[in-house]
């Protein structure tokens, strides 16, 4: 049974290889077990105009870190505006696997391109929707480098330095907002971590808890 309870708006973040799709799917069973209709979507690739930006922006040649940046944040504009803002006008719970703080981390921080600037550029593309909770799955660039498999994209073919700065970007934006972020130690079981995202998580649920 689907009850009436507000919309939600969930970002999940973290380097690559840390787990985000697991956590993702564990999280859309949780919600739907309490009777949430869960849309469960990703940036870049949440529209088929996103799939064709994801693939430009993740396997493209000759990208500079603006183009790069610019295409990111088209991807998200047309995927709040055609899927993210409906979906959330139904009541729906929407979780997204990357969001503007992905933009914050790689392009503002990793690529230097200027957090408060590419902060600015997705704020612009969304109309200023942000997420009621923001998951961060923390985990060292080590131990997330050798989760890895397949063949790299670009950005996982930076060097380790690249993605230390990644990560210290999303640990200064949850610091920076300790009452909107949820930062969880992505080391741990898959699991514990979900126990830990949901425990987070319970107390915005509202009517169905
Ligand atoms: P992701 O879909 O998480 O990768 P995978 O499916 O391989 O696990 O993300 C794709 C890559 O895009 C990832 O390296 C992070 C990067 N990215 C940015 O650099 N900026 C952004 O704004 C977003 C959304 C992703």
């Amino acid at each position: 049974m689907t009850t009436h309870a507000p919309p939600l708006f969930i970002a999940l973040e973290g380097g690559d290889g840390s787990g985000k799709s697991t956590q993702a799917r564990l999280l859309r069973e949780w919600l739907e077990a309490r009777g949430r209709a869960v849309v469960l979507t990703r940036e870049p690739g949440g529209t088929d105009l996103g799939r064709t930006l994801r693939r430009e922006v993740l396997h493209g040649e000759d990208l500079d870190p603006r183009t790069e940046a610019l295409l990111y944040a088209a991807d998200r504009a047309h995927h709040v505006h055609t899927l993210v803002r409906p979906a959330l006008a139904r009541g729906a719970v929407v979780v997204t696997d990357r969001y503007i703080d992905s933009s914050v981390a790689y392009q503002g921080a990793g690529r230097r391109l200027g957090r408060e600037e590419i902060r600015g550029l997705s704020m612009w593309a969304t109309g200023g929707l942000l997420p009621d909770l923001t998951v961060v799955l923390d985990l060292d660039a080590a131990t997330a480098a050798a989760r890895r498999s397949g063949e790299p994209d670009r950005l996982e073919r930076e060097p380790s330095a690249f993605h230390e700065e990644v990560r210290a970007g999303f640990l200064d934006l949850a610091a920076a907002e300790p009452g909107r972020y949820a930062v969880v130690d992505a080391s741990l079981p898959p699991q514990d971590v979900h126990r830990a995202v949901v425990a987070r998580l319970s107390p915005l649920l509202g009517a169905d808890r």
